[in-house]
This record gives C-alpha cells, sequence and structure tokens, in this order.
C-alpha cells in the first residue's frame, strides 16, 4: 500500500536501499555493540559470566552458521584459538546435520545467527543440545528461537537488520565474539598485553569504520569499471579469508555476479589456472603476519597478467604493486585480529554499487529470503 511504502521510506532515511543504508550505520552498530561491556580495560558479557569456567574447560570450540554468520565465525575463529589456546573447529549447520558428525557433552557449540531463527542454525541447535554440549547463542535478535534455546550467549545489538544481504550484522558479530574471546582467556597472564591492545583497537574500531567509508566514491568507480565481469575472485589467507568468502558472498547474493572467495594458500593448487588479463582479481594483502607471503602471491599474479585490484594497508600501495600495474584500495590499519572488520566494508560498498549500476534489487535479491526457516 501507499502507506507502507511511506513507512519504508522513513525508515531508509536519506538512503536508496536498505542495504546502503546499513552498510553506513555501522560506525553507530559497532558502538551499541560494545556499549557498557568494555569496563575497567577488561571485557564484561553478562550472559557468558555464568559459563566462563565451564568454556575455559571445554575440550574444543565449535562453531556452527550458515552463509554470513558462519563467515563471521571463520573471521572469528583464529583470535578465539589464539586467546584461549582452546582448539576451535567450523560447521556449516547443514553439513553437521548431514554427516551427523561428532559433538560431545566436553564441547561448547557457538551458534551464530542474525535472525536466531534459521532452520539449519536450529536443527543444529537440538542436535547439539541432545548431544550434551554447552550451547552458546550469538544472535541480533532477543526473543528468538536461538536466544531462547542455547545456555547462554551474547546478543550483538546491531539493530534490525532489514536488507537480505548482511552487512552490520557481520561486523557486529565478529566484534561479539572478539570480546567472547577476550572473556574466556581474561584468566590468562601471558595474553595479557595483547588482550590490552586488541581492546584499545576495539575502541578505535567506529571511527576507522567511519574513515573505511570514505572509499564509497571508490568502490563506486571500480564497481562500473566491472560491471560486465562474468565473474570475480578474491583471495585472502589468515584473519582475511574470512573476508574474501563474505566479500564473495555479497557479489554473488545481490549483484548476481559469479563470485568465489578463495584461499591465498591454495591458489597454485588449482584456481591459478583461471588467471588471464580478462578475469578479476580481488587480493587482500593488508598488513599482518602473511603480508609478505600476499606479496609473492601478487607477483605470481601479476606475472600471469592477472587483472588484479590489491587491498592493502594505508602507505602499501607501492609496496604490494610496485610499478602501478594493478589497482589499489588502500583501507585503515587496526589491530590485526580486527582487520577483518575493517576490509569487508570497501567489499560491501563495492556489491552495493555493482547491484545498482548492474540494475538489481539490492534489498530483496532475486530467490532470497531473509531467515531461512525451512531446511
Ligand atoms: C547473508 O547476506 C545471507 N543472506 C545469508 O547467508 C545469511 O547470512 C544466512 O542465511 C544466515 O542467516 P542468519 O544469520 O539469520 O542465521
Amino acid at each position: 500500500s501507499v502507506l507502507e511504502m511511506e513507512v519504508e521510506q522513513i525508515k531508509k532515511g536519506s538512503y536508496d536501499h536498505f542495504m546502503q543504508k546499513e552498510i553506513h550505520e555501522q560506525p553507530h552498530s559497532l558502538t551499541t555493540t560494545m556499549r557498557g561491556r568494555l569496563k575497567d580495560g577488561g571485557v564484561l558479557l553478562g550472559g557468558l559470566k555464568e559459563h566462563l569456567k565451564t568454556i575455559r574447560r571445554c575440550r574444543r570450540v565449535v562453531f556452527i552458521g550458515c552463509g554470513t554468520s558462519y563467515n563471521a565465525a571463520l573471521a572469528a575463529r583464529t583470535f578465539v584459538e589464539e586467546l584461549t589456546g582452546i582448539p576451535v573447529t567450523m560447521e556449516v549447520a547443514s553439513d553437521l546435520l548431514d554427516r551427523q558428525g561428532p559433538i560431545y557433552r566436553e564441547d561448547t557449540a557457538v551458534f551464530v545467527s542474525q535472525s536466531g531463527e534459521t532452520a539449519d542454525t536450529l536443527l543444529a541447535l537440538d542436535y547439539a543440545l541432545e548431544n550434551g554440549a554447552l550451547c552458546v547463542g550469538i544472535t541480533n535478535t532477543v526473543g528468538s528461537t536461538l536466544s531462547r534455546k542455547t545456555h547462554c550467549g551474547v546478543h550483538i545489538n546491531a539493530g534490525c537488520e532489514i536488507g537480505v544481504a548482511s552487512t552490520k550484522a557481520y561486523t557486529s558479530q565478529i566484534v561479539a565474539m572478539a570480546m567472547m574471546a577476550l572473556a574466556i582467556g581474561s584468566d590468562q597472564i601471558s595474553t595479557q598485553a595483547r588482550r590490552d591492545a586488541i581492546i584499545s583497537g576495539l575502541t578505535s574500531l567506529p571511527s576507522c569504520v567511519s574513515e573505511v567509508l570514505k572509499l564509497d566514491a571508490e568502490m563506486k568507480e571500480l564497481a562500473y569499471s566491472l560491471i560486465d565481469s562474468e565473474s570475480l575472485l578474491v583471495f585472502g589467507r589468515g584473519y582475511n579469508y574470512a573476508t574474501a568468502l563474505e566479500g564473495a558472498l555479497k557479489v554473488k547474493e545481490v549483484a548476481l555476479m559469479h563470485s568465489e572467495g578463495m584461499l591465498a594458500g591454495e591458489m597454485k593448487h588449482g584456481p591459478l589456472a583461471l588467471v588471464d588479463e580478462n578475469l578479476p582479481i580481488i587480493v587482500i594483502a593488508t598488513h599482518d603476519a602473511c603480508f609478505s607471503k600476499q606479496q609473492s602471491v601478487i607477483q605470481q599474479l601479476l606475472s600471469r597478467k592477472g587483472r588484479l585490484i590489491v587491498m592493502c594497508s594505508k602507505g602499501d600501495a607501492s609496496a604490494v604493486c610496485p610499478n602501478g600495474s594493478c589497482r589499489v584500495i588502500e583501507v585503515p590499519g587496526v589491530a590485526d585480529c580486527l582487520q577483518p572488520v575493517i576490509n569487508i566494508i570497501p567489499l560491501q560498498l563495492l556489491a552495493y554499487h555493482l547491484t545498482v549500476l548492474r540494475g538489481f534489487d539490492v534489498d530483496q535479491p532475486r530467490n532470497l529470503a531473509k531467515s531461512v526457516t525451512t531446511q
């Protein structure tokens, strides 16, 4: 109805689409995710407090989710392992159910879901409960089935997300899991300095996100150059393997363009055969322990005349791309484990602009629903 359409427009404010609004809202949504939780140099998560001791004693953490929520958990995996010392395994909810994979009483199963109503994730939750695991929920929806059925959890407080393509929930999920990892690891003296650095990184995150959002016009221009491409590869590794998967998921689901996120370390084991002058390839090469490996990946791709778009830390343009042979996206730097929060934003913007330029529906992509409540 006309009224419904007007309400929609009011909710979108000055933006054309919810996805666009939600991308630009991230400095604020991340602030609300952290509000009241970073205290006296430590982390306070009311919904986990009573269970921290049990989690610290568990044999492994199993992350379970679908789509973007799975990718957020993958981004969190490395720092959860690092800060807690507990082995972490990853499960796509439907695949865990297909395999009836082993889940034990000694496991902590962490379920990640924006809606808290995804059927595959909820069925995996029933399965983990039956097997006696401690079940933790990371969700954006207070009162959702996920938050009711789990033993404990963290609400990400990103605010209602309307666009089918998840954007602000992804970054808030990563931040919520960073706080969770800090809380679990808070009894370890050896990692105190590292935890302090991450906490100060969290504090500066909203302003870094505001800064990276200034790439909007540049990403629109990049989108313009990719309008007619048939495919887009995204190579990442380490902390930013998840960024590659999530960037590619955004491009395929809204811009309806084939796109694959790949582990850069796997490049020479197959994907390298695809490289030619036409196929656009995004390489994520921001500054962290994997940087020199990514530099050599770039060299190998350039020597095969690859059409490269390199995402690097501010000031690294000439280090990643010596003679201007590739397009560069320079992003602000934060603590390495939080860099995925910054790095996904230019890719969200790219997917958004690519969709608008290609003339597709941004907020209601073809064949998709916001929450997938059937198996
Ligand atoms: C995200 O852009 C997708 N629409 C989709 O992958 C989504 O993340 C997935 O269906 C899981 O949803 P949930 O977080 O609500 O469980």
